[in-house]
This record gives structure tokens, sequence and C-alpha cells, in this order.
């Protein structure tokens, strides 16, 4: 038995920030951000909470796979920004879809979160512990950014994806997940200030640090490999797969995994032109942008990548 996608869903805040509007309150362009990054918008949480937007993107994805939450067992958010450090914001989206049945838990992958908490959850199904979960990738990166800081605020966006997944005879068909910690330094976040009076503490700010040129590095590197992984692994090549699905960090680094697997860019969907990169939330964002569009067809072998933080990465090839 396997792990299956039955339905999915999202949730966006209001709020639309276009590199214009960004360009009114720092000294950067439109054309910078547009030719750099693909990104033309983001939305930014104004009053939208993570939870909220987990619980708005679950409750789509329940209705999209035709079940309710009571149903659900098991519930596991890939979020480095939830409301509170806690409860979880696998408990919080619990309690409000009336999921009294689920085991909930956050987990910490960054970029890679979405793709953890489908590993995660696949192998309790796969193991018959549960029958099916609720997965979420959930950010609201706007608050961790450095407003100061233009080589990293301009990248990034808010919002939540959600998948339910069902233990089934078809689905996924392999993994390949890693981590590389000797380089977490190129993408970093700091945690909470320590206000222990016993102990004196240099105070910093605690907002996302990136080396861009060390991660771009990265992801070009890595992610062709992990994805020639997941199509080994399965017998198949690049060429059998109708969609690559990947976090949306920078449409250069699509277009550089696109050449080095020798696939047209026209089998990677792009969200992160209206969307920004929403860390672990992208890659559901975009999968449930093409379910609703109709992409997606029963058959279809979907590769999901993530990569990020960590440094993290993981990759699926699965049968929709
Ligand atoms: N607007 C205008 N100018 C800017 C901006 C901005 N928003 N940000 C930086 N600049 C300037 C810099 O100050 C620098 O100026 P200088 O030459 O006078 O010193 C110049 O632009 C070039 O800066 P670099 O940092 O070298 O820019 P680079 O060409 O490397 O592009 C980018 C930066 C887009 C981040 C690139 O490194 C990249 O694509 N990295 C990949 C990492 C990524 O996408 N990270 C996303 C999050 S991580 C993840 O999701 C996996």
């Amino acid at each position: 038995m396997t792990t299956r996608i039955m339905g999915t869903g999202s949730c966006l805040p209001q709020t639309v920030v276009t590199n214009d509007d960004l360009a009114k309150i720092m000294d950067t362009s439109d054309e910078w951000i547009r030719t750099r990054t693909g990104i033309r918008e983001r939305r930014l949480a104004k009053e939208e909470t993570t939870s909220f937007m987990c619980c708005e993107a679950a409750l789509r994805a329940l209705e999209d796979a035709g079940m309710s939450g009571e149903e659900i067992e098991l519930i596991i958010v890939g979020t480095l920004t939830g409301d509170y450090v806690t409860p979880s914001t696998a408990c919080e989206v619990q309690a409000k879809i009336g999921a009294k049945r689920a085991v909930a838990f956050d987990v910490n992958a960054a970029c890679s979160g979405f793709l953890f908490a489908l590993h995660i959850a696949h192998a309790y199904l796969q193991a018959g512990i549960y029958q099916n979960a609720l997965i979420l990738g959930a950010e609201t990166l706007s608050k961790i950014m450095d407003w100061s800081d233009r080589s990293t605020c301009v990248l990034f966006g808010d919002g939540a994806g959600a998948a339910v997944l069902k233990r089934d005879e078809r689905g996924v068909l392999s993994f390949d997940m890693g981590c590389d910690g000797a380089k977490g330094h190129v993408l970093s976040c700091k945690g909470r200030p320590n206000n222990n009076p016993l102990v004196s503490h240099p105070t910093e700010p605690e907002f996302v640090h990136m080396d861009g040129q060390e991660v771009y590095k990265f992801a070009v590197g890595r992610v062709p490999k992990s994805i020639q992984s997941v199509l080994a692994q399965s017998g198949m090549d690049a060429g059998d797969i109708s969609w690559f699905v990947l976090h949306q960090a920078n449409i250069r680094i699509l277009q550089s995994v696109a050449k080095r697997l020798g696939v047209s860019e026209e089998k990677f969907p792009i969200s992160l032109d209206h969307c920004g990169n929403i860390s672990a939330a992208s890659v559901p964002i975009l999968l449930d942008e093409m379910n609703q569009k109709g992409m997606l067809k029963r058959g279809d072998k979907i590769v999901l990548s993530g990569f990020g933080g960590g440094l993290s990465w993981g990759s699926v090839l699965l049968e929709w």
C-alpha cells in the first residue's frame, strides 16, 4: 500500500504587494526583482495568521477530497512561522476543523517542509498506523523578514497550502530526502530572544539571513540529483513525467533544473510570479492551483520537490 493525494486546497492573504509597491518604501525596482527572480507581486498577511490560512486551506482540501475534519487521523504542518511556539499550528488546525480524532504536530524543514510532512505521513500510512492524513505547508514569512534588507525581503510572501492523503494502492512511488546541516548558515533565522536576567546576551536581530549565491548553487546542484534519484528508483526517465512541481524560490533555479534534466520549461509550472517564495507553502499552493485549473489527470506521473533552509531537500515521484 502507498499514499494517494485525494484533495488539495490553499489560502493566500488578501493584500497584494507589487514590486512597484516595494520600490516606494525601499531602494529597489520592478525591473531588478523581475529579471533576477521572476517575481511580480506577493501576498502579505496583515490580518491573517498562519493558523487562519491553514484552516482555510485545510477546509478547501477536505471539500476537494469529499471528506470531513472528523474523519482525519493525522495532521502535520510544515512551517517556520507558526502563530505560537506552543501550541503547534497543527493543534490549532485540529481544533478549528473539528478533527477530534487526529494526532497533530508541526515539522520545521523550511522550504522542504511540505515534502517532509508528506514523507512522514506516508510512513504512517504505509505502516497502517493511520488510514488518512491532512498535511500542510504554511508561512507568514513577512514577520521574520528584515525589512531593511532589500536582498531578502523582496523575495518572500505569505500563504498556506494543504493536501488530504489516503492509504491506497496507487500514489507515491519513490522519495529522495536529505539534509546538509554543515551548510545551514547560508540560510538562517535566529530564534526567540532570551530575557533571562542571569545571562547576558548581545542583542542581535532575529530575522532571515541568506547568502543568495550559495543557496542558488546548492539548489541548482542538488535538486536535479534528487529528482534523478526518484526517477531511477521507479525505473522512469524525465520524459515520463507530466509535471515538475518545484519549490518556487526563483525562476532562474527552475530554468536551470529544467535544463539539467533535459526537460522543457513548460513542464515546470510557476506560481512565484504572483506569490513570491512562500517557503513550505510553495509546493502545495502551486499543486492546488494546478488541480483547480484541471491540469492534473488521474494516472499522470508528477514530481514534487522542495529545497531550502537546513539545508534540506526532498523529492517525491507520484501517480496522480
Ligand atoms: N533591488 C535592487 N538591488 C538589489 C536588491 C534589490 N531588491 N537586492 C540586492 N541588490 C543589489 C545588491 O546590493 C548588489 O549591489 P552591488 O553590486 O552594488 O553590491 C547587486 O544588487 C547584486 O546583489 P547580489 O546579491 O549579488 O544579487 P544576485 O544577482 O546574486 O541576486 C538573488 C540575488 C536573486 C537572491 C540570487 O542570489 C538568487 O537567485 N539566489 C537564489 C536564492 C533564492 O532564491 N533564495 C530564496 C530563498 S531560499 C529558498 O527558498 C531555497
